[in-house]
């Protein structure tokens, strides 16, 4: 079994797969959202002091299996180095105390492994990755060369909705609170310009779109519930709206045979609806992580890592470095 252990932001995670059957035989996750909740996201001090006790509990309970391990996979990259120190050390101690082999795993990659938890990776793949500190869409070839398509200038698809949810004073991660309000709101009242809209750049930009609804709101009466749910609506059209609206131009230049969304805002069924929608239209066929696992998990690393063992990917003691950035282009997966 491979050992995989997750702790590049706000969750803390491992989890136990096996190399043959793919079967994911433990997996833990502990969260610390609330703690985050009440600050309007992730305090980057918080966040480590509360790594070092949740890896450890969770730990506790795969005791009677570390003999059963074959080596450790440990993300590694990108995500706060405060954060990604725990799950290193861990990955390490591990190592040293029960003789094993390491294998770093990049954080992105790891939820491309989320589409393929019980299953054989599939490529070509073309794939949109929408996280908290991420939005690229990214093409990876036969070999599995990742090449880099697009990414955006500024804010992250999932920090724009975690910054709306907060204007509009709600808690963290905005993604699901704005997602839920969305759907008793009117899209149509708030008539947001989706960002690039006419321009041929392939990029991304959300921060234009985030002050368009600040605006909004500081016209709003506090105690104006429907006029947030309407915000909440069409925000999260408009920002649908420009990933589809990019992704048009991508298609044109690029036939893809499989296309995929990863990371924590896939989770976005509105979002997932509208590509599903463009995928279908270029016979394109979309590949989807399932809704547990597209935020942060130890089992897509695990996933990962068992790839990696089996192409001997191994990484020694001293080798294991973290890096809060990464550049995806180039890389092998
Ligand atoms: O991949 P992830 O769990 O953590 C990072 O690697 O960043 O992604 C978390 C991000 C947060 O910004 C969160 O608000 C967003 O994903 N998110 C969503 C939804 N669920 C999570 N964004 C939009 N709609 C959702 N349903
Ligand atoms: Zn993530």
């Amino acid at each position: 079994m491979i050992l995989g252990i997750e702790s590049s932001c706000d969750d803390s995670s491992l989890a136990l797969m096996k190399t043959e059957s793919l079967e994911l035989v433990f997996y833990q996750k502990i969260s610390q959202e609330k703690e985050h909740a009440k600050y309007g996201g992730v305090v980057p001090e918080l966040a480590a002091r509360l790594h070092t006790t949740a890896l450890v509990e969770i730990l506790k309970n795969i005791k009677p299996r570390l003999k059963e391990i074959k080596a450790i996979a440990v993300t590694n990259e990108p995500g706060l180095s405060v954060s990604l120190i725990s799950g290193v050390t861990m990955a390490k101690s591990l190592s040293v105390a029960l003789n094993l082999p390491l294998i770093a795993i990049n954080h992105l990659i790891g939820h491309i492994y989320s589409l393929f938890l019980d299953k054989e990776l599939v490529l070509p793949l073309g794939v949109l990755l929408v996280s908290g500190g991420h939005t690229m869409v990214l093409d990876i070839d036969d070999s599995g060369l990742v090449k880099l398509i697009a990414k955006s200038t500024d804010d992250s698809f999932g920090e724009s909705f975690d910054k709306v949810a907060k204007m509009l004073s709600y808690g963290y991660p905005g993604g699901p609170i704005i997602e839920k309000l969305a759907k008793s709101g009117d899209s149509k009242r708030f008539d947001f310009t989706v960002p690039l809209k006419g321009s041929n750049r392939l990029e991304y930009s959300f921060s234009g779109l985030k002050n368009q609804v600040r605006i909004a709101i500081e016209k709003l009466d506090k105690d104006d519930y429907q006029s947030k749910l309407d915000i909440a609506a069409s925000f999260q059209k408009t920002a649908c709206n420009h990933i589809v609206d990019r992704l048009k131009k991508i298609f044109e230049i690029k036939q893809f045979k499989n296309f995929s969304i990863v990371g924590g805002a896939s989770a976005n069924l509105y979002l997932r609806e509208e590509i599903e929608k463009l995928c279908h239209h270029n016979r394109t066929s979309l590949l989807l992580a399932p809704l547990e696992f597209c935020s942060d998990n130890a089992a897509m690393i695990a996933r990962a890592g068992v790839d990696g063992y089996k192409k001997g990917r191994f990484i020694s003691f001293e080798e294991l470095q973290l890096h809060p950035t990464s550049d995806l282009n180039h890389f092998e997966i």
